[in-house]
């Protein structure tokens, strides 16, 4: 069974590639590649695979669950500039693919649970463009 939890939150990004030229950042990412960046309104959402407990019948428990997301994601992402505040930003380029591999990286140790895991996690970093991702070996 699958459970999945949806959170939002803002945060500003540029991308740019050090290893790329002025010319071949502008024609890859856009607009993005300015230093000063653009905001995103992101929605993640947080999927949960498991069984339910037959004591509690819940996989896990969802207020807990909202308490993780806030404290790894919500909290230090939101209304940030994730390249100049939230490391590893800083070196790795903040494009959708590498935030939602860092969230997962944040997020799935607290999430191992007796009858259940992090089974995915979806990122739309706009309306139309979102990223799934479910761990490293996926
Ligand atoms: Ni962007």
């Amino acid at each position: 069974m699958l459970i999945t939890r949806r959170v939002e939150f803002s945060a500003s990004h540029s991308c740019y590639s050090p290893q790329l030229s002025e010319e071949e950042n502008r024609a890859l990412y856009g607009e993005s590649a300015g230093s000063r960046g653009h905001g995103h309104n992101y929605v993640l959402e947080v999927t949960l695979e498991g069984e339910p407990d037959p004591l509690t019948g819940m996989i896990f428990d969802l207020k807990r669950l909202k308490h993780v997301v806030n404290r790894e994601v919500v909290e230090p992402m939101d209304h940030r500039h994730l390249n100049h505040e939230v490391p590893p930003f800083d070196r790795v380029i903040p494009t959708a693919e590498n935030l939602v591999r860092e969230i997962w990286r944040r997020l799935e140790p607290h999430l191992r649970l007796p009858n259940g895991r992090l089974h995915t996690l979806r990122l739309y970093e706009t309306s139309d463009l979102y990223v799934d991702y479910a761990g490293e070996d996926a």
